[in-house]
């Protein structure tokens, strides 16, 4: 009995220890979507010049996620290297700079012999490369699952091996659980140490999947994410993959199955509900040539305070009749977020009846998108286009 108090305790000491290195969700730019394997030190240093100079890590956004193909192999020792030829002055030269921007820098495994993309995995060497990665100066870790056996018991471990590498590296360094949702991570990712888990398979430039292979659409992430809210607070958070916002339809990975771009009312919708379930945000666009619609959603402030809410609530659903959806999150400061989604093709009118929010006559509608406060009492009503997102910050009066 003793020893199960104190394993539980232990347990529990360490997923909240681990807790602490992401309090809000991480916020940063991803390489996949757009470069996939075409990564180098030069474009990761336009990247860190361009988010450091224009606005992106005043916002918040801090992190560089350098995804799949860095790799180079191992040395007769082991340790892990740079592919010579796209980071020729190596990890560390990268990481100073990054710092140097006030930047974090990330990157990525997985937990079996090979990567995603066939390239040099961490399975079995978990203490040398997260203490090299300590070495370089490494923030975080997005950890990830190909080539390892579909059971939630071993991939549970093969986390925790990592998470316990990394917390024994000298280093803090932030795991991302990149399982994609199959092996109900919701239930075991915590305890094994990481800060987030995704909850799906890879986000498409898309509103829906119609391929059905795989491919996810910002409507499908929604639908997967909704249910999972319980799961999710203040370190351990529900990752539901990269924005796609600003792709256009022109990113690599994210343009297959059927991902020809979305609408930039569906790229604020995947903001505004990426922000209400407190995902992480990972920008993936052409950020080195990205348009004033993608920086205005990217960059909007109100938008990212709801995502980086000290309470860590995650947004749960309320039941109202009709084709709209609506979802509420409560906020610090005795305030809540109210979304207002139509998920449907055509032009949704509303009226919503205010005492979903409680007993008060009468509230302040922040609209976060238009910048606008009005009074609102007993119902507030409106009309929204097809896959539009509207978002309030709300206070009693
Ligand atoms: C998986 C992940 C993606 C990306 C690729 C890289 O598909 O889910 O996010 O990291 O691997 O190979």
């Amino acid at each position: 009995m003793f020893f199960a108090i104190a394993l539980l305790t232990s347990l529990h000491t360490t997923a909240a220890n681990r807790d602490s290195l992401a309090l809000t969700p991480p916020m940063g730019f991803m390489t996949w979507n757009k470069y996939k394997e075409d990564i180098n030190e030069q474009l990761i240093r336009q990247i860190a010049d361009k988010m450091a100079a224009d606005g992106y890590a005043e916002a918040g956004y801090k992190y560089i996620f350098i995804d799949d193909a860095w790799q180079g192999g191992r040395d007769k020792r082991n340790n892990i290297l740079p592919d010579p030829e796209k980071f020729p002055s190596g990890m560390k030269a990268l990481a100073d700079y990054v710092h140097s921007k006030g930047l974090r820098l990330g990157i990525y495994s997985d937990a079996a012999l090979l990567t995603c993309a066939g390239y040099t995995a961490s399975y079995g060497f978990e203490q040398q490369d997260a203490k090299t990665f300590a070495e370089w100066g490494i923030d975080y870790l997005k950890y990830d699952y190909c080539h390892a056996p579909s059971d939630s018991a071993v991939a549970h471990e093969r986390y925790k091996k990592m998470a316990d590498a990394l917390q024994n590296s000298g280093r803090k360094i932030v795991l991302g659980v990149c399982e994609w949702g199959q092996l109900n991570p919701e239930k075991w990712a915590r305890q094994a140490g990481g800060s987030l888990w995704r909850v799906s398979f890879d986000v498409r430039d898309m509103w829906k999947d119609i391929v059905k292979q795989g491919g996810m659409g910002i409507i499908d992430i929604i639908n997967i994410a909704e249910p999972l809210y319980k799961y999710a607070g203040p370190g351990h958070w529900l990752d539901m993959d990269m924005l796609v916002v600003g792709l256009d339809g022109k990113g690599g990975p994210s343009s297959d199955l059927g991902g020809v771009g979305c609408t930039y009312t569906e790229y604020q919708t995947q903001m505004s509900m990426w922000c209400m379930f407190a995902s992480p945000l990972a920008m993936s666009h052409d950020i080195l040539h990205e348009n004033e619609e993608t920086r205005r959603i990217l960059l909007n402030k109100e938008i990212i305070a709801i995502n980086q809410d000290a309470l860590g609530e995650v947004a749960h659903r309320v039941d109202v009749p009709g084709k709209c959806r609506v979802y509420l999150r409560q906020l610090s400061g005795n305030r809540q977020a109210l979304a207002i989604m139509n998920p449907s093709d055509t032009p949704q009118r509303i009226q919503l009846p205010l005492s979903i929010l409680g007993n008060t006559k009468e509230y302040n509608f922040r609209d976060v998108w238009e910048h606008k406060t009005t009074r609102q009492r007993k119902t507030w009503q409106g009309t929204l286009q097809p896959h539009e997102t509207k978002v309030f910050t709300v206070t009693t009066r």
